[in-house]
């Protein structure tokens, strides 16, 4: 099957200039990634697909935000894994991002892609989420394929998160979302990862 490194239209005018250094993690993640056993073998347009431009879509989201509010919020990707979304998030914006992940060995892989790819703005360290969340305000909590939107919100009310200055993008289903309180606003985002494959992030706010 052949390999098409597309940009879905809404990534073209932002992302074509980083399209370089994507295409290096790609090879990486196809390369390292699988033989590591940090992601399942996958062919290269599944990897791009879904694994990069999906990761995309969450820097147009922080890309908007930061933006419109001209904030400087901290990144903190959660069970980034492969460093997914957290890699290429911080190769297509300059603020640091933290790519937490409760296993050392995924850390040490990432320590090492980071130089590869000269990443200055990227730090990997290992921590368990629970930790993270303790003490977290005046940030931006990314996170692909870790915890539902359900189960952060349950999270989020018990332990009283509320005025932080939290926004969380993360990756769900196109499942309808339940009404939990009227504490935090969550909008679900839908976007084409390639011609025909719709995915979904929700952002939740405090109100
Ligand atoms: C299903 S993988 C998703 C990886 C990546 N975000 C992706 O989309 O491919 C979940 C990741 O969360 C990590 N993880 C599990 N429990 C965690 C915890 N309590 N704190 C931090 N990371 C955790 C796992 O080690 C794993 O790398």
């Amino acid at each position: 099957m052949s390999f098409e490194p597309q940009l879905p239209e809404w990534g073209l005018e932002k992302f074509e200039k980083h399209k370089e250094r994507l295409l290096k993690y790609h090879s990486w993640l196809v390369d390292t990634g699988i033989k590591t056993g940090l992601i399942s073998n996958k062919s290269k347009q599944f990897v791009w697909d879904e694994f990069i431009i999906h990761s995309l879509y969450f820097a147009l989201l922080i890309n908007k935000k930061t933006e419109e509010n001209h904030e400087k919020l901290e990144i903190f990707d959660i069970g980034t894994g492969a460093g997914i979304p957290g890699i290429p998030i911080s190769i297509v914006q300059k603020g640091s991002v933290k790519l937490i992940d409760i296993k050392q060995k995924r850390i040490y892989e990432l320590e090492r892609l980071i130089k590869i790819l000269n990443l200055r703005n990227a730090i990997a360290k290992k921590e368990d989420a629970k930790s993270i969340f303790k003490n977290v305000k005046n940030s931006i909590i990314v996170m692909r394929c870790y915890e539902s939107t359900s189960n952060i919100l349950k999270m989020l009310e018990n332990q009283n998160l509320i005025n932080k200055n939290l926004t969380f993008y993360i990756s769900s289903n196109a499942k309808t979302l339940e009404k939990f309180n009227n504490l935090f606003h969550v909008k679900q985002e839908k976007f084409l990862i390639n011609k025909n494959n719709f995915r979904y992030i929700d952002v939740i706010t405090d109100m």
